[in-house]
């Protein structure tokens, strides 16, 4: 069935998640047996910062579904720019995309992944569902392991491609959570990993947003030269802090996200 519309999209990208990620619906539904509705607070996409699927690309079926950006983030140690968007219906969720900056690693990762890009036909990344398609190319497990050894970010797009990166729980959405502690506890309790990278809370009321995520699900994925096991999704939780205006904080912190990318790093 052809995807044209932005329910069918968030649909989509919803069940690739959760069949690949099968913790994000086990805590989805642990979640829902405590009597709770669950609003995602946002989802985040990756990809390179070529022409091709830049995030200005990536975004196009969400800016023609009237989503506006709202937020941009430099990442400088992980060479990563973002951007976020918002939809005047605040029910749907942000979209969060980011891209690596190419030009800023050496000429070997540049080249290989040219490599991965020019496998694409042109027209494909103007599909609407693009960002749900999955990987376009064919990549080796030998290629994934030089990339991520330069850039985790790299290899994981290299691995996975276009398909979401981690749907997040809006804290302030649940009725039995006060504290994103509250939140992590549950979610551990009920024998899942948490990403404690620079502490299992990142941020804090001063910066009006707290995250914390899971560890990665490790899944199966076929390379042309075996089938390996590797770090895909996340499942994150977002508690949000209102402004002195009253109104909750919508954007992003960047030196918190800097620790959340590495809930998809090989432990
Ligand atoms: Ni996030």
């Amino acid at each position: 069935m052809t995807v044209t519309t932005l329910s069918a999209l968030l649909d989509k990208m919803w069940k690739d998640y959760t069949a690949m990620n099968p913790q994000a619906q086990k805590i989805h539904d642990l979640f829902l047996e405590k009597g709770e509705t669950i609003q995602n607070d946002h989802i985040a996409l990756r990809t390179f910062n070529h022409p091709k699927v830049n995030v200005n690309v990536l975004a196009q079926p969400f800016l023609k579904s009237d989503y506006v950006v709202k937020g941009e983030y430099e990442f400088p140690e992980k060479k990563l720019l973002a951007r976020h968007y918002e939809h005047m219906d605040t029910t749907l969720p942000k979209i969060f995309i980011s891209e690596l900056k190419l030009e800023e690693f050496d000429q070997e990762l540049q080249d290989t992944i040219h490599q991965l890009i020019d496998q694409m036909p042109n027209d494909l990344p103007q599909r609407f569902d693009f960002c749900s398609l999955g990987r376009p190319w064919e990549v080796s497990f030998l290629v994934y392991e030089n990339l991520r050894k330069k850039s985790e970010y790299a290899s994981w797009v290299a691995a996975h491609g276009y398909r979401p990166n981690h749907f997040t729980v809006l804290v302030n959405g649940l009725k039995n959570f006060d504290t994103l502690r509250q939140v992590n506890e549950f979610i551990k309790i009920n024998g899942f990993a948490m990403n404690d990278s620079g502490g299992e809370i990142k941020g804090s009321k001063d910066v009006f947003l707290e995250q914390s995520s899971t560890k990665a699900d490790v899944v199966k994925v076929p390379f042309t030269d075996g089938t390996y096991e590797i770090p895909a999704c996340y499942y994150e939780f977002a508690l949000r802090y209102p402004l002195p205006n009253g109104e909750l904080y919508q954007g992003f912190v960047a030196k918190s996200a800097d620790k959340i990318f590495e809930s998809t790093d090989k432990g």
